[in-house]
């Protein structure tokens, strides 16, 4: 009943109407933090620039972290990246149809993939081996989660990776081995269509309502339950606006961590710094250079709130200086450099990559 009603209401999708390993990848990668209607036009995009793993694996940085701009969550374009280098250099340039070795590679497998996404597990391997290979494996994402946890009526919190690994032995002894890419994705298409995660369930559509024990019991808009999330924690950083006509001077962060690579104005994390200090930091670093008696003219503000701040971070002042000379002719090295003032206005925070 479910394969039937897939094949009747599925989505017409670029990746399913050509489900090559390469396009299966990226989209699921895209597709993990980014509903199908918004990630279908970077898709496109990125197929258009880089139709190949040969011609992702050699892009170059900065076009590549275009081509995710809107994305976020920048660690997963860079393992596409890192990926698509092991397999031109280990396989040809063709992704193995072996699920052990797509699960070993960075961003597709549990070992880097938990680390990024916490609970993403082996979801990226199963749906690549899965749907272009036909290899009889799981590819657990929310929705097929939540389509289980209805199913069984079962309120153990799927966030949690035992309840998970309960719930995807659950889905396989269901799986056709015939089918094992139409049976993962509809039940996916399921959870995005009918069985869905905000409001109502649209139970009167659904092949399986009359198996669905959350129906019977009436607690279809309880399920599935999620362990509480873990407190943010927020942490001031000071933060230098420095404007100069040719431009604002940003600053690289660091290749690893948090936001790697991308570029944002100059800030420390952690500290919630005067304005001497800031001034003193600046000169100590090599970079813009405020002409003497302007140190004062540095004006301290509270930056906006702490809602618009991602990642975990609160801007707790903001060193800012207006003055045009301040730095016309920074002596930029290394990971300073002046980037157009459109790359981050409006204050969104930190910059998107220029
Ligand atoms: N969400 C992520 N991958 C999907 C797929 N292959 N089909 C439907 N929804 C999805």
């Amino acid at each position: 009943a479910l394969l039937d009603w897939f094949y009747k209401n599925h989505r017409i999708l670029p990746f399913r109407t050509d489900p090559s390993p390469y396009h299966v990848w990226l989209s699921e990668i895209m597709l993990q933090q980014t509903r199908v209607s918004a990630a279908l036009p970077y898709y496109e995009r990125f197929l258009a620039a880089l139709p190949d793993i040969p011609a992702l694996a050699a892009c170059e940085e900065e076009k590549l972290h275009k081509l995710w701009e809107g994305l976020g969550y920048y660690s997963r374009v860079r393992n596409l990246q890192k990926a698509a280098r092991i397999v031109c250099e280990q396989y040809g340039g063709q992704l193995p149809a072996d699920y052990d070795a797509l699960r070993a590679l960075p961003g597709i497998g549990d070992y880097t993939a938990g680390a990024i996404l916490p609970g993403s597990g082996d979801y990226t391997a199963g749906a690549v081996a899965s749907i272009s290979f036909g290899i009889p494996v799981p590819a657990v994402d929310g929705n097929v989660l939540r389509v289980f946890s209805r199913l069984y009526n079962d309120p153990a919190a799927v966030t949690e990776p035992a309840v998970k690994k309960a719930f995807t032995a659950r889905v396989m002894e269901h799986q056709p081995p015939d089918a094992p890419g139409d049976y993962n994705q509809a039940l996916m298409e399921l959870g995005a269509l009918v069985c869905v995660p905000n409001g109502a369930p649209l139970c009167e559509k659904c092949p399986l309502a009359h198996l669905c024990a959350a129906r019977a019991a009436g607690t279809a808009l309880e399920l599935p339950r999620k362990a509480a999330p873990k407190p943010r924690r927020l942490q001031p950083v000071t933060l230098a606006l420095l404007e100069s006509p040719a431009g604002f001077l940003l600053q690289q962060r660091p290749q690893k961590g948090l936001l790697a690579g991308l570029w944002q104005p100059v800030l420390w994390e952690g500290e919630a710094l005067a304005a001497g200090e800031v001034l003193a930091r600046l000169q100590a670093m090599g970079g813009p250079c405020p002409p003497a008696g302007h140190g004062a003219g540095y004006r301290h503000r509270r930056a906006g709130s702490a809602a618009r701040c991602k990642a975990h971070l609160q801007p707790h002042r903001v060193a800012y200086e207006r003055h045009p000379a301040a730095c016309a002719r920074p002596r930029c090295s290394g990971r300073l450099r002046l980037g157009q003032p459109g790359s981050f206005a409006g204050g969104v925070y930190p910059a998107r990559c220029v």
